[in-house]
């Protein structure tokens, strides 16, 4: 009986795969918040390093990944796969569980495996330092991690109410070098604008990306960088379904079903991707995206064009949106509270090739605490949608009487997230299902632009 399935250092794959070479039919433009005409390259220059900027927008299936990056992921690559024998036996379930394992990394979560690639680039191409924004802090620890190892200087705007919740991420960061602020800010007009409005705002990961935006534009020797939602980003992932595919090789299965918890969609793609292009090859595998009901982006929001920031500094993407003035109900998913998705997630569900589920935050908890039960690692409050749609996945298939292969992301440890455990176990925690009404207010807000 095997339970993990380990892959030798010269595994780690040697290209990322990107989807957008083998999509039939290509994405929308993104648009400039100006002119609301297709961006160009150099309308992105002020923001991100070229390397990055031409991986944005190639249509190149692999891309090679350079030896120096490959070296830094090797600390914790390639990751676990394990086979969820406890699980399985606590469910009484006869289908297969598998989770790949991404908080080995340093950060604890997925995130390290984009910012080792964004730091990598950008010192090559000369840049001092990094602005960022984080929501639960595992995004900003990595990047800090990232940071040092490539010389840059790094700046975090962190939502204001991860900050207050989770110290330790803050402490994390500053170990690792960064400099951290509670956004919003009064460093920046973004974060002034809303203080003004409102002074005790939770903030936002919409805010705090306009802040970070900002900084980096009216900075010359700063870039910018985004921890998830972005192609490249999505692309830098893809290390995890790759490796998963090596590993599910391994164990001599293929699954039926791919699932991942959906924020802005980065640890979605990064396993789902190269299942998908599977899929599209004629492979029957079902790829599912499960969010949290207070901040249901895929399964409530519209698929239309919107900002990607608060404030309508960053580009205009096509993607599924709860409008950028969304405001999210302070659930202890901080990594989930994100008005957008990916827009390559978001095309692929708008063509059927992914499907999404959402689920209240309560019964993601009673999830959490059977797998660390079971599996002995206690989930990041993010990973346990994830863990929630593998065990509705294989109550179904008893239900019909079948045995399902059933592979999931779990994109990180909880063990920064202990407080909002003790608030499940104290009964604290509320459900919260975001309004029909809200949807549709939110639709009046969306960047009018010529599709
Ligand atoms: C552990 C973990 N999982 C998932 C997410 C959600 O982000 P994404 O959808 O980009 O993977 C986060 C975001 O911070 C996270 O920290």
């Amino acid at each position: 009986m095997t339970t993990k399935y380990l892959l030798r250092e010269d595994q780690i794959p040697r290209h990322w795969y990107n989807i957008l070479g083998d999509l039939r039919s290509p994405p929308e433009p993104v648009l400039h918040p100006g002119t609301k005409k297709p961006v160009t390259p150099d309308d992105l220059a002020p923001l991100f390093p070229m390397a990055l900027i031409e991986q944005e927008m190639s249509a190149q299936k692999e891309i090679p990944i350079p030896e120096e990056i490959r070296e830094v992921l090797a600390k914790w690559r390639p990751s676990p796969l394990f086979r969820a024998h406890a699980l399985e036996k606590k469910l009484g379930t006869r289908s297969h569980i598998y989770y790949k394992y991404e908080g080995v990394s340093p950060s604890g979560s997925h995130k390290p495996n984009t910012a080792v690639a964004q730091a990598y680039y950008n010192a090559k191409a000369g840049v001092k330092r990094l602005a960022t924004e984080t929501g639960a802090g595992q995004w900003g620890s990595s990047l800090a991690f990232a940071g040092q190892i490539f010389g840059l200087a790094v700046t975090v705007y962190m939502v204001k109410i991860s900050y207050e919740q989770k110290p330790y991420r803050r402490s994390m960061m500053q170990t690792f070098g960064a400099e951290v602020f509670a956004s919003q800010t009064n460093r920046t007009n973004a974060g002034r604008k809303i203080l003004e409005a409102d002074a005790a705002s939770n903030g936002s990961l919409g805010i705090a990306i306009s802040e970070a935006v900002e900084d980096a534009a009216t900075h010359d020797d700063t870039k910018y960088s985004l921890g998830s939602v972005l192609n490249h980003v999505c692309m830098h992932q893809t290390v995890i379904g790759l490796e998963a595919q090596e590993q599910m090789k391994l164990a001599g299965e293929y699954p039926d079903v791919v699932i991942g918890c959906h924020g802005g969609g980065s640890n979605f793609a990064g396993i789902a991707l190269p299942f998908a292009r599977d899929k599209m090859n004629g492979k029957d595998v079902r790829l599912l995206a499960a969010e949290p009901t207070s901040c249901p982006t895929l399964t409530k929001g519209v698929y239309a064009f919107d900002y990607g920031d608060t404030v309508g500094m960053t580009p205009i993407v096509k993607m599924h949106t709860l409008g950028h003035e969304f405001m999210p109900p302070g659930i202890h998913a901080g990594g989930l509270r994100y008005h957008g998705a990916a827009p390559l997630v978001s095309k692929l569900v708008a063509d059927g090739l992914v499907e999404a589920i959402a689920y209240p935050q309560k019964a993601c908890f009673e999830a959490a605490v059977t797998f660390a039960r079971t599996e002995g690692i206690i989930p990041a409050p993010e990973s346990s949608h994830a863990i929630k749609a593998a065990i509705e996945e294989a109550r179904r298939a008893d239900a019909e009487g079948k045995t399902r292969v059933i592979l999931f992301n779990l994109s990180g440890h909880g063990h920064f997230d202990l407080a909002a455990y003790d608030a499940y176990f104290a009964g604290k925690l509320e459900d919260y299902e975001y309004p029909k009404e809200a949807v549709e207010r939110a639709l009046t807000t969306l960047p009018l632009v010529q599709a």
